[in-house]
Protein backbone atom coordinates (compact mmCIF):
# COMPACT_ATOMS: atom_id res chain seq x y z
CA UNK A 1 0.00 0.00 0.00
CA UNK A 2 1.40 3.55 -0.79
CA UNK A 3 -1.26 5.94 0.57
CA UNK A 4 -2.05 5.78 4.00
CA UNK A 5 -4.30 3.45 4.91
CA UNK A 6 -7.56 5.61 5.90
CA UNK A 7 -6.93 7.58 2.77
CA UNK A 8 -6.42 4.16 0.90
CA UNK A 9 -9.89 3.05 2.60
CA UNK A 10 -12.05 6.28 1.82
CA UNK A 11 -10.80 6.12 -1.77
CA UNK A 12 -12.35 2.47 -1.96
CA UNK A 13 -15.15 3.53 -0.17
CA UNK A 14 -16.19 6.54 -2.38
CA UNK A 15 -16.19 4.05 -5.55
CA UNK A 16 -19.46 3.98 -7.04
CA UNK A 17 -20.62 0.26 -7.28
CA UNK A 18 -19.39 -1.56 -9.99
CA UNK A 19 -21.40 -2.88 -12.53
CA UNK A 20 -22.21 -6.49 -12.45
CA UNK A 21 -20.01 -8.02 -15.04
CA UNK A 22 -16.95 -5.83 -13.54
CA UNK A 23 -18.07 -7.06 -10.09
CA UNK A 24 -17.73 -10.54 -11.65
CA UNK A 25 -14.23 -9.76 -13.45
CA UNK A 26 -12.85 -8.01 -9.78
CA UNK A 27 -13.97 -11.23 -8.37
CA UNK A 28 -12.87 -13.78 -11.03
CA UNK A 29 -9.70 -12.13 -10.57
CA UNK A 30 -9.07 -11.83 -6.80
CA UNK A 31 -10.46 -16.10 -6.62
CA UNK A 32 -7.80 -16.88 -9.57
CA UNK A 33 -4.88 -14.50 -8.28
CA UNK A 34 -4.38 -12.50 -11.25
CA UNK A 35 -2.98 -8.29 -11.07
CA UNK A 36 -5.76 -6.11 -12.41
CA UNK A 37 -5.37 -2.66 -11.76
CA UNK A 38 -7.25 -1.79 -8.65
CA UNK A 39 -10.35 0.91 -9.28
CA UNK A 40 -8.88 3.73 -8.59
CA UNK A 41 -6.57 3.55 -11.52
CA UNK A 42 -9.13 1.98 -13.96
CA UNK A 43 -10.91 5.30 -13.37
CA UNK A 44 -8.14 7.01 -13.83
CA UNK A 45 -7.50 5.53 -17.30
CA UNK A 46 -11.12 5.97 -17.97
CA UNK A 47 -10.64 9.86 -17.31
CA UNK A 48 -7.51 10.26 -19.21
CA UNK A 49 -8.99 7.70 -22.24
CA UNK A 50 -11.77 10.18 -22.92
CA UNK A 51 -9.91 13.47 -22.03
CA UNK A 52 -7.25 13.13 -24.96
CA UNK A 53 -10.45 12.18 -26.51
CA UNK A 54 -8.79 9.01 -27.75
CA UNK A 55 -10.43 6.92 -30.67
CA UNK A 56 -7.18 4.68 -31.08
CA UNK A 57 -5.53 2.98 -28.11
CA UNK A 58 -3.02 0.55 -26.85
CA UNK A 59 -2.48 -1.93 -24.05
CA UNK A 60 0.09 -3.93 -23.16
CA UNK A 61 -1.21 -6.64 -20.53
CA UNK A 62 -5.19 -7.32 -21.02
CA UNK A 63 -5.18 -10.33 -18.57
CA UNK A 64 -8.98 -10.64 -18.59
CA UNK A 65 -9.63 -7.01 -20.18
CA UNK A 66 -10.25 -5.24 -16.44
CA UNK A 67 -8.58 -1.80 -17.61
CA UNK A 68 -8.97 -2.75 -21.04
CA UNK A 69 -12.82 -2.42 -20.23
CA UNK A 70 -12.58 0.72 -18.83
CA UNK A 71 -10.71 2.02 -21.37
CA UNK A 72 -12.94 0.78 -23.76
CA UNK A 73 -15.82 2.71 -22.17
CA UNK A 74 -14.14 5.78 -23.18
CA UNK A 75 -13.89 5.55 -27.11
CA UNK A 76 -15.94 6.51 -29.02
CA UNK A 77 -18.45 3.67 -31.21
CA UNK A 78 -15.91 3.50 -33.49
CA UNK A 79 -12.89 3.43 -31.36
CA UNK A 80 -10.61 0.44 -30.84
CA UNK A 81 -8.22 -0.31 -28.19
CA UNK A 82 -5.67 -2.98 -29.38
CA UNK A 83 -4.79 -5.10 -26.15
CA UNK A 84 -1.44 -7.74 -26.07
CA UNK A 85 -2.49 -10.48 -23.57
CA UNK A 86 0.07 -14.03 -23.77
CA UNK A 87 -1.97 -16.49 -21.26
CA UNK A 88 -4.93 -17.45 -23.98
CA UNK A 89 -7.02 -18.69 -20.80
CA UNK A 90 -6.90 -15.09 -19.74
CA UNK A 91 -7.30 -13.86 -23.45
CA UNK A 92 -10.27 -15.37 -23.79
CA UNK A 93 -11.89 -14.50 -20.70
CA UNK A 94 -11.52 -11.06 -21.23
CA UNK A 95 -13.47 -11.75 -25.08
CA UNK A 96 -15.84 -13.30 -23.17
CA UNK A 97 -15.98 -10.65 -20.34
CA UNK A 98 -15.95 -7.46 -22.97
CA UNK A 99 -18.19 -9.31 -25.11
CA UNK A 100 -20.99 -9.03 -22.28
CA UNK A 101 -20.09 -5.52 -21.12
CA UNK A 102 -21.17 -4.13 -24.62
CA UNK A 103 -17.92 -3.13 -26.04
CA UNK A 104 -16.47 -6.33 -27.87
CA UNK A 105 -15.94 -4.23 -31.06
CA UNK A 106 -13.90 -2.04 -29.50
CA UNK A 107 -11.63 -4.18 -28.34
CA UNK A 108 -8.56 -5.66 -30.85
CA UNK A 109 -7.87 -8.44 -28.56
CA UNK A 110 -4.54 -10.26 -29.49
CA UNK A 111 -3.05 -13.50 -28.38
CA UNK A 112 0.80 -12.28 -28.84
CA UNK A 113 3.88 -11.11 -26.96
CA UNK A 114 3.67 -7.20 -26.76
CA UNK A 115 7.36 -7.19 -28.25
CA UNK A 116 6.35 -8.88 -31.24
CA UNK A 117 2.88 -7.13 -31.86
CA UNK A 118 4.08 -3.46 -30.99
CA UNK A 119 6.49 -4.02 -33.83
CA UNK A 120 3.68 -4.74 -36.15
CA UNK A 121 1.43 -2.13 -35.98
CA UNK A 122 1.02 1.45 -37.48
CA UNK A 123 0.34 4.29 -35.75
CA UNK A 124 -0.83 6.87 -34.41
CA UNK A 125 -2.38 6.11 -31.32
CA UNK A 126 -3.81 8.39 -28.70
CA UNK A 127 -3.67 6.37 -25.83
CA UNK A 128 -1.90 3.64 -24.53
CA UNK A 129 -1.65 1.99 -21.18
CA UNK A 130 1.81 -0.34 -19.70
CA UNK A 131 1.05 -3.30 -17.85
CA UNK A 132 3.01 -6.11 -18.70
CA UNK A 133 6.09 -7.86 -17.25
CA UNK A 134 7.63 -5.35 -14.92
CA UNK A 135 11.20 -6.19 -16.50
CA UNK A 136 9.94 -5.88 -20.06
CA UNK A 137 8.89 -2.11 -19.23
CA UNK A 138 11.19 -0.47 -20.93
CA UNK A 139 10.91 -2.76 -24.41
CA UNK A 140 7.33 -1.99 -24.33
CA UNK A 141 8.34 1.76 -24.41
CA UNK A 142 10.24 1.44 -26.86
CA UNK A 143 8.48 -0.08 -29.45
CA UNK A 144 5.71 2.05 -28.30
CA UNK A 145 6.91 5.40 -28.16
CA UNK A 146 7.26 5.76 -32.15
CA UNK A 147 3.10 4.39 -32.42
CA UNK A 148 1.99 7.70 -30.18
CA UNK A 149 0.78 10.58 -31.99
CA UNK A 150 1.56 14.59 -30.66
CA UNK A 151 -0.84 14.90 -27.89
CA UNK A 152 -1.16 11.36 -27.23
CA UNK A 153 -1.70 10.01 -23.47
CA UNK A 154 0.73 7.39 -21.80
CA UNK A 155 -0.04 5.73 -18.56
CA UNK A 156 2.35 2.62 -16.73
CA UNK A 157 1.32 0.99 -13.97
CA UNK A 158 3.00 -0.31 -10.83
CA UNK A 159 5.58 2.51 -11.26
CA UNK A 160 6.35 2.82 -7.55
CA UNK A 161 6.18 -1.10 -6.67
CA UNK A 162 4.07 -1.27 -3.91
CA UNK A 163 6.48 1.75 -2.00
CA UNK A 164 9.86 -0.02 -2.43
CA UNK A 165 10.57 2.57 -5.50
CA UNK A 166 10.43 5.54 -3.21
CA UNK A 167 12.74 3.53 -0.58
CA UNK A 168 15.04 2.43 -3.32
CA UNK A 169 15.84 -0.85 -1.56
CA UNK A 170 14.18 -3.91 -1.89
CA UNK A 171 11.26 -4.71 0.64
CA UNK A 172 11.57 -8.37 1.02
CA UNK A 173 8.82 -8.94 -2.20
CA UNK A 174 10.16 -6.99 -4.61
CA UNK A 175 14.79 -7.39 -5.20
CA UNK A 176 16.71 -4.91 -5.22
CA UNK A 177 17.56 -5.32 -9.21
CA UNK A 178 13.80 -4.79 -9.94
CA UNK A 179 13.65 -1.52 -8.05
CA UNK A 180 16.60 -0.42 -9.46
CA UNK A 181 15.47 -1.08 -12.98
CA UNK A 182 12.03 0.62 -12.00
CA UNK A 183 13.78 3.91 -10.93
CA UNK A 184 15.85 3.73 -13.88
CA UNK A 185 12.51 3.70 -16.31
CA UNK A 186 10.49 6.35 -14.05
CA UNK A 187 13.64 8.65 -14.41
CA UNK A 188 14.26 8.14 -18.44
CA UNK A 189 10.18 8.39 -18.79
CA UNK A 190 9.89 12.01 -16.60
CA UNK A 191 12.99 13.44 -18.25
CA UNK A 192 12.57 12.16 -21.82
CA UNK A 193 12.54 14.97 -24.41
CA UNK A 194 9.29 13.76 -26.25
CA UNK A 195 7.24 13.32 -22.95
CA UNK A 196 5.78 15.93 -20.56
CA UNK A 197 5.17 12.99 -17.78
CA UNK A 198 4.26 13.03 -14.09
CA UNK A 199 4.27 9.94 -11.44
CA UNK A 200 1.10 9.99 -9.49
CA UNK A 201 0.41 7.59 -6.08
CA UNK A 202 -2.49 6.20 -7.38
CA UNK A 203 -3.01 2.18 -6.91
CA UNK A 204 0.55 0.61 -7.07
CA UNK A 205 1.66 4.15 -9.04
CA UNK A 206 0.76 5.42 -12.15
CA UNK A 207 3.00 7.50 -14.15
CA UNK A 208 0.99 9.66 -16.90
CA UNK A 209 3.13 11.05 -19.43
CA UNK A 210 1.82 13.30 -23.09
CA UNK A 211 3.27 12.64 -26.04
CA UNK A 212 5.00 16.41 -27.22
C1 LIG B 1 -0.80 -7.02 -14.49
S1 LIG B 1 -1.52 -8.07 -15.64
C2 LIG B 1 -2.51 -7.01 -16.62
C3 LIG B 1 -3.72 -6.53 -15.91
C4 LIG B 1 -4.68 -5.76 -16.76
N1 LIG B 1 -4.02 -4.65 -17.42
C5 LIG B 1 -5.80 -5.20 -15.89
O1 LIG B 1 -5.52 -4.30 -15.10
O2 LIG B 1 -6.92 -5.67 -15.99
C6 LIG B 1 -0.18 -8.36 -16.77
C7 LIG B 1 -0.56 -9.28 -17.91
O3 LIG B 1 0.44 -9.17 -18.92
C8 LIG B 1 0.59 -10.42 -19.53
N2 LIG B 1 1.90 -10.42 -20.21
C9 LIG B 1 3.10 -10.74 -19.70
N3 LIG B 1 4.07 -10.55 -20.61
C10 LIG B 1 3.48 -10.10 -21.73
C11 LIG B 1 3.96 -9.74 -23.01
N4 LIG B 1 5.26 -9.79 -23.32
N5 LIG B 1 3.06 -9.33 -23.94
C12 LIG B 1 1.73 -9.28 -23.63
N6 LIG B 1 1.22 -9.60 -22.43
C13 LIG B 1 2.08 -10.00 -21.48
C14 LIG B 1 0.47 -11.41 -18.39
O4 LIG B 1 0.11 -12.70 -18.85
C15 LIG B 1 -0.59 -10.75 -17.50
O5 LIG B 1 -1.88 -11.29 -17.75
Amino acid sequence: MILAEPVDRYLQDIRGRPDPVLAEMEAHAARDGIPIVVPATGQLLQVLALASGARRALEVGTAIGVSTLYVARALPADGTIVSFEIDPKRHAAAARYLERAGVRERADLRLQDAREGLASLEGPFDFAFIDGVKTQYGEYFEALLPLLGPGAVLAVDNVLLSGAVAAGQSDGYWSAERVAAAREFNRLLLGHEQLLATLTPVGDGVLVAVRR
